[in-house]
């Protein structure tokens, strides 16, 4: 039975104080047990202000790899610790490809984010193409490595790795179950090659077109131990759907 521990809303580059306001009282309300949501920077205080109190944590989609400095437009962990964030999450593929941020300065924003309290959430995953030309572990290796083989096992103590297949973020096209599960098998065993019994505790979630109707079967697969949702978690009914799978497959 895979450990469902967390089911974490991306909410992206989406949002009003309006349309917030009614979603996060939908999560207030039903308030259930290993349920995030990451929002945009401006929306920090209003997710602290309606979910403070509540069982839903809230966090950050992105935090400068700087604690401080002329770095104008960056967001430091520090601050969003100031907002009550319990995650961040780092590496996201959007950032790594939209953004031009290498695997280096994907783990120097994990670890900046550690120094600062927060739990970081380290997204890695393949392109289609790299799928197809069958180096999706070489890949995986390559953006955990950055992470691991500088800074060590240890700082994924606690932390939590989200696999996030590229070509189905966004697109309708969930991997299979077991090709999640394969994944992330693998990256578990490459942690626990560093070190096994950080990679035996890691959380490490699915994200990749998460909706209600097959939330149930990723979340049964041994490695599955949440999701990492976008779109899904815009809709309050959809997003609901997707945390009682994830309660049930406890
Ligand atoms: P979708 O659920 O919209 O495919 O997005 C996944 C994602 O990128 C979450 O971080």
């Amino acid at each position: 039975m895979a450990r469902v521990r967390l089911v974490a809303g991306n909410w992206k580059m989406h949002g009003s104080r309006a349309s917030n306001a009614a979603l996060l009282d939908v999560l207030v309300k039903e308030n259930p047990p290993g349920c995030a949501v990451c929002v945009p920077f401006p929306y920090l205080a209003q997710a602290a202000e309606r979910l403070r109190g509540s069982r839903i944590a809230w966090g950050a989609q992105n935090v400068s790899e700087h604690a401080q400095g002329a770095y104008t437009g960056e967001v430091s962990a520090a601050m969003a610790a100031e907002f009550g964030c319990r995650y961040v999450i780092v590496g996201h593929s959007e950032r790594r490809t939209i953004f031009a941020e290498s695997d280096e300065v994907a783990a120097q924003k994990y670890v900046a984010a550690r120094k600062a309290g927060l739990t970081p959430i380290f997204c890695v995953g393949e392109t289609l193409e790299e799928r197809d030309r069958g180096v999706t572990e070489a890949v995986l290796a390559r953006q955990v490595d950055a992470l691991v083989g500088k800074y060590g096992a240890q700082g994924l103590d606690g932390g939590i790795v989200a696999y996030e297949p590229v070509w189905a973020i966004g697109t309708g096209r969930t991997a299979t179950s077991k090709q999640a599960d394969e994944a992330q098998a693998f990256i578990r065993a490459r942690i626990a090659a560093a070190d096994p019994a950080v990679a035996a505790d890691l959380r490490i979630l699915y994200g990749g077109s998460v909706k209600a109707g097959n939330a149930a079967e990723l979340f049964a697969m041994p490695n599955v131990d949440g999701g990492l949702v976008g779109g899904a978690s815009l809709v309050a009914k959809d997003f609901a759907a997707i945390w009682r799978a994830a309660v049930s497959a406890l």
